[in-house]
């Protein structure tokens, strides 16, 4: 296998092509077998429901390699089990747990050549997709699907990896309503947050901070990542309908559970921000990205959480113990980790 001769260490969070991707399609009521594909392309109906009505789901789960050379895969049954309420939530066939990870293994495996090394603190992240291919024009779900997964190597999604970062409320737009979509990882949330996240960009910002849609006085979450505080030895992070139900959120409260914190799921009003101690975005992408300050601009008022600009302890033993599990050098008390053999 050639070596790649990659900058690994000044990666960003962007498509790179690899070598091969996996798919596998649904027809007549019933997954097929999985294929193995080099090209980057797909040949679509123009009425595939996934371009007309967006029915389509995705995912994101990363992998890791380690000081002993072993490839780790973080939750992928997680994100399985995920993939699986979106598509009842979209009325796609559910994709079952097992050929989901046959593929992750696959795929991997295949590209193991563009999993960072080590030393990196890169990674290689793991995008499936799950698309509706069958022709229709009245709004009603496909009859063929195709599921796909490709990779690619990943370095920080926030600039500057493990730093604090300033974000601003928006309250212009919403990303999902309360009883809508915000509880599944469809596009169409994503297409609704670029207005925001192009705004609070421009402004000079790192991410958009979202309020609940209905009474825009709670937190829902920060863009593509969930929302945590810290306070009195409690992690706290939102209780709401509209955003996605976040992996490393979960594996966090955990976490934090295992340290000794209380852990809280509830409503956050968002003047509650004057009290914490730390806050952090989190997600497979962004990891832990430490919360410098949130600006709500149109209340002009500033809530500043990390007073001297730096990360707080917790946030980093929270950060140092995600990342030591998922790299191998902390021992995976929670079975949360597939090696790849
Ligand atoms: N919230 C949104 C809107 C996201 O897109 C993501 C990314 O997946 C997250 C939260 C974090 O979820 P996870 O930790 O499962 O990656
Ligand atoms: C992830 O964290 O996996 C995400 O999906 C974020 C992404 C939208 C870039």
């Amino acid at each position: 296998m050639k070596e790649l001769d990659l900058d690994w260490s000044n990666l960003s969070f962007g498509y790179m092509k690899t070598d091969y991707n996996v798919r596998c399609y649904y027809r007549d009521g019933a997954w097929g077998e999985v294929e193995v594909s080099d090209s980057e392309n797909i040949s679509l109906h123009m009425a595939a429901t996934c371009l007309h009505y967006g029915q389509e789901a995705f995912e994101g789960l990363k992998a890791f390699r380690g000081q002993d050379g072993k490839i780790r895969i973080f939750r992928l049954e997680a994100n399985a089990e995920r993939l699986q309420h979106t598509c009842d939530g979209i009325m796609m066939p559910q994709l079952p747990t097992e050929k989901f990870r046959e593929m992750v293994l696959k795929v991997v495996k295949m590209n193991e050549r563009f999993v960072p090394p080590y030393e990196s603190g890169a990674s290689l992240y793991i995008r499936p997709l799950l698309i509706g291919t069958g022709a229709q024009v009245g709004v009603h779900p496909a009859d063929e699907y195709l599921f796909m997964i490709f990779v690619m190597p990943v370095g920080p999604y926030f600039k500057g990896g493990f730093s604090t970062n300033p974000y601003v409320v928006i309250r212009q737009y919403d990303r999902s309503a309360p009883l809508g979509t915000g509880i599944y990882k469809v596009g169409g949330n994503y297409a609704a947050s670029m207005r925001a996240n192009k705004m609070a960009h421009d402004l000079g910002y790192s991410c958009e901070f979202y309020l609940d849609a209905k009474e825009k006085k709670y937190i829902d979450e920060c863009g593509a990542a969930n929302f945590f505080g810290i306070k009195e030895n409690t992690y706290v992070t939102p209780k709401s309908t509209s955003i996605l139900p976040s992996i490393t959120n979960k594996s966090l409260m955990q976490l934090a559970e295992d340290l000794g914190l209380k852990v809280e799921r509830r409503q956050i009003p968002i003047e509650e921000l004057d009290t914490f101690e730390e806050a952090g975005a989190c997600g497979t992408a962004a990891v832990i990205s430490p919360i410098e300050r949130i600006d709500d601009l149109e209340m002009k008022r500033s809530y500043v959480i990390a007073k001297d600009g730096k990360p707080g302890p917790i946030c980093r033993k929270l950060y140092d113990t995600l990342r030591g599990i998922q790299y191998g050098d902390i021992e995976d008390r929670h079975g949360w980790v597939t090696i790849v053999e």
